[in-house]
């Protein structure tokens, strides 16, 4: 049995070292935790947004938090529906770092329609939350791996999906909820095409996140309230979701210890999706 060394448990500290990662919706949330724990275990990151003020400051107070490592970020605008952008995100990236070995499509809108119905859903709602959150995706992962096949580079291609990824909720815009399906549609595919280049493909699917994409949906709520409300609907008890739990699920996905993973939908909800408690609160109340 091999036991890990001191040596084998410093490397782990720095699972990510000298990997290029680019990051979309990495000004804001998930991809602003995500972009400071990718540099913290060792990778160069490329910031994609398209909130340039947000994205500058933040390569700021990265460079200045981790200034002991010296780090490598940067930020690029890019709208992930427009093809040119992230043709140039890629390309740029290739220029100043050489390669491009992770490629997180994290970047989506949840949409105005939130709890609205059928009959009265905005089309061009629907339509501009199919584009960022699919056509967005798709964009990345196109050019990513055009770069990392040219460069016979082994990449990891990760994407935010979600829990509504696999499931219908009351409430979720049905905008959303297609298009995170189609998210998770699109890693099975791509998954089956690029493992013939080495090129591994998955997504992460979470619970909800008090971030500003869900201040937006709840202008009025403190996100600690939230966080309480998710907190008593989940499952696991004692701990309540963040965006630095879904930022290391990514790190284990762009990581070598998953470098046989592939096609994954890594589902990070304390086991919320796999029970239903409707009958047992209808027991409760009955008694
Ligand atoms: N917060 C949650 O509860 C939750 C749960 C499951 C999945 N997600 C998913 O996580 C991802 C990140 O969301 P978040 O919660 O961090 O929200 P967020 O709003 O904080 O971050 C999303 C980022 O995407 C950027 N973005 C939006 N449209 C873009 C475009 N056209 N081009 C480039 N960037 C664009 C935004 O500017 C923002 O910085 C999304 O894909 C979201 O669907 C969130």
């Amino acid at each position: 049995m091999e036991v890990p060394s001191s040596s084998n448990l410093s490397q782990s500290s720095r699972r990510l070292e000298g990997k290029v990662a680019i990051i979309t919706g990495g000004a804001s949330g998930i991809g602003a935790t995500a972009a400071s724990l990718f540099i913290h275990y060792g990778a160069i990151v490329v910031i994609a947004d398209i909130q340039d003020d947000l994205g500058h400051s933040l390569c700021e107070t990265i460079l200045e938090s981790h200034k002991h490592s010296n780090p490598t970020i940067s930020y690029i605008h890019c709208d992930v529906t427009r093809e040119d952008d992230v043709r140039n995100l890629i390309d740029a990236t290739i220029s100043k770092h050489g390669k491009l070995d992770i490629m997180f499509n994290n970047a989506g809108i949840s949409g105005k329609d939130f709890g609205t119905n059928l009959i009265e859903v905005d089309n061009e709602d629907f339509k501009r939350v199919m584009e960022v959150n699919v056509y967005g995706a798709l964009l990345g992962a196109k050019h990513a791996a055009r770069a990392m096949i040219a460069k016979n580079t082994k990449g990891s291609i990760i994407f935010t999906a979600s829990l509504a990824s696999m499931m219908g909720t009351e409430g979720i815009s049905h905008a959303y909820t297609a298009s995170k399906h189609a998210v998770l549609g699109l890693v099975r595919n791509l998954c089956v095409e690029l493992g013939q280049h080495g090129i591994r493909v998955n997504c992460i699917s979470p619970y909800v996140v008090a971030s500003p994409m869900l201040s937006g949906e709840l202008p009025s709520m403190e996100m600690s309230r939230v966080e309480e409300m998710t907190h008593k609907a989940g499952n696991l008890k004692g701990v309540v979701l963040r965006a630095d739990d879904v930022a290391e699920a990514a790190v284990y996905l762009a990581s070598e210890e998953a470098k046989y993973v592939s096609g994954l939908n890594l589902i990070i909800d304390g086991g919320y999706s796999t029970t239903n408690p409707a009958f047992p609160l209808c027991l409760r109340g009955a008694f």
